[in-house]
């Protein structure tokens, strides 16, 4: 007999029919209801068991947590909370959880908790709705890119060169330990590991995805990056995923054209498609809110948030404005910001980027042509000499989400900043061949999906947006 998931059979109106499902208990109540859910939505369906006639032993085997799989008639409900129910006629136990010893029990746990307990969190109703949110969001972006002509490629995970030029990289090396020869002059000698030099994890794909630009005209990666960066905040990852897409004969205002567009589209394709999850998480937020009376009130629900970002223009700012907005502003005169700002260079930090868009514009915002030596090699001069083509999207709650430029395509500008910079030119010798053999304007951007998963679910940690977290001190599971 065929198995019907879940969700089918709560939509179904096969009323009187014969139905065959499989899943694991939520709960088991008065001996009679179990809340069997599947997986395929939030929502569980209830199991009405004729006691009496069921063995006494297998009754106690129906645990939270034990999967199970259930013959039945769908009949309308006589309860309240749900259209249709099973009417069960054979019961078996296929795998039993001591309710003893099984963590996830039907009450409250805590996130901490959950996080040590990654493996079976999924089986929460906070963590299932996250994680399929997740993957449809996952396919909202391949299918914007498809069908708006982009091709996806695959750059590599090892690689030679530090995209970001920030040192922040985990190391590949096939030496056994202390075994490592060296040179001459004492230091570890590379050209004997593996790949014969210096190896690391990608910080990002963003220099291999252009030679795509520049051949196949556009391009996106999807693919995790790593950075070795020492942050233990609610935004960073020392694994997470990057979606960079990269066009060429586009400028900084296509870029940040595309990047708009590209985010409302997603937001879009999930408010319609993740219909019933959202909500669940949109009554969470709100929840939680409520019960932590420190927690700053948000001034709208989290669907009301991500309609509003859907229907709203970004606003475009260049950072030479922000910086005037945000030494002006009052929290910088009472000295509220713990790192003040009290001149134009000043690197932004997540509290300034949240005072421009939660305070002062209340909107997404996206920060322009900043200051040349806060932001990577690769970006394009402006003729001014001081600053460069580069882009960040601001979203509330969450800070930066999106990083990106129009990359300098002038092969002698590129060069000198290289140079200024100690970047040799042995290592990038490929990147400098775009700019010599039919260089052209091109730009592109990098998005953290996990930043936009938290901004999608109202989650507001990123551990709980992706199923084993990386982070100082933690590679379990
Ligand atoms: O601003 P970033 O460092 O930009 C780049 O890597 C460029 N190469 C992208 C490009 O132009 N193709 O990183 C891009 C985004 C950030 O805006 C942020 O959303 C996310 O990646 N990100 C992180 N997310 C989680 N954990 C971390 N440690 C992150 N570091 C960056
Ligand atoms: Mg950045």
């Amino acid at each position: 007999m065929k198995v019907s998931n879940v969700a089918e059979l709560l939509e179904s109106s096969t009323i009187l029919q014969e139905v065959y499902v499989k899943g694991w208990v939520r709960t088991f109540r008065s001996n009679r209801f179990i809340a069997l859910n599947d997986g395929s939505t939030i929502k569980n369906i209830q199991c009405v068991i004729d006691f009496e006639n069921t063995a006494e032993e297998t009754l106690k085997r129906i645990t939270t947590g034990a999967a199970i799989a259930i013959k039945g008639i769908i009949v309308e409900s006589q309860g309240r909370g749900q259209r249709v129910e099973i009417q069960v006629n054979e019961i078996e136990i296929l795998g039993d959880s001591n309710p003893d010893e099984y963590p996830i029990q039907p009450k409250k746990h805590s996130f901490e908790f959950l996080r040590e307990n990654a493996h079976l969190r999924m089986r929460t109703n906070t963590f299932s709705a996250v994680m399929r949110v997740r993957s449809k969001l996952s396919f909202a972006v391949h299918k914007y890119f498809q069908e708006n002509g982009f091709n996806y490629v695959n750059t590599p995970i090892i690689t030679g060169s530090d995209a970001e030029g920030a040192g922040e990289m985990f190391r590949v090396t096939n030496f056994e330990d202390n075994k490592a020869p060296v040179t001459e002059d004492g230091k570890i000698d590379y050209t004997k590991d593996f790949f014969g030099k210096e190896t690391n994890l990608t910080v990002s794909g963003q220099l291999e995805a252009e030679t795509f630009a520049m051949s196949l005209g556009k391009a996106y990666t999807f693919g995790p990056t790593f950075r070795a960066e020492n942050s233990n905040t609610t935004r960073h990852l020392a694994e997470f995923w990057m979606i960079e897409p990269e066009v060429a004969f586009m400028d900084l205002d296509g870029n940040m054209d595309l990047a708009e567009d590209f985010i409302k589209s997603v937001l879009k394709d999930i408010l319609e498609n993740c219909e019933d999850d959202l909500a669940f998480l949109d009554q969470r937020l709100t929840q939680e809110e409520k019960s932590n009376p420190q927690a700053e009130r948000s001034e709208m629900s989290l669907i009301e948030k991500l309609k509003f970002v859907v229907d709203n223009n970004f606003k475009r700012v260049s950072y030479t404005e922000a910086i005037d907005i945000l030494r002006n502003s009052k929290p910088n005169k009472k000295k509220k910001f713990q790192f003040p700002i009290h001149e134009w260079g000043a690197d932004l930090q997540s509290e300034h980027e949240r005072f421009l868009v939660e305070k002062h514009f209340k909107c997404p915002v996206i920060l322009f042509d900043y200051p040349a030596n806060i932001k990577a090699f690769y970006m394009r001069l402006n003729d001014d000499g001081k600053t460069v083509r580069a882009m960040d999207v601001l979203f509330p709650g969450i800070g930066e989400i999106v990083g990106g430029s129009q990359r300098e395509e002038r092969y002698d500008v590129l060069i000198e900043k290289m140079k200024a910079l100690d970047i040799e030119e042995k290592e990038l010798w490929w990147y400098l061949d775009l700019r010599k053999y039919g260089t052209a304007v091109h730009s592109g951007f990098g998005l953290g999906f996990e930043r936009l998963v938290q901004f999608a679910t109202g989650m507001n940690n990123i551990k709980d947006v992706i199923p084993f977290p990386r982070t100082p001190q933690n590679a379990e599971f």
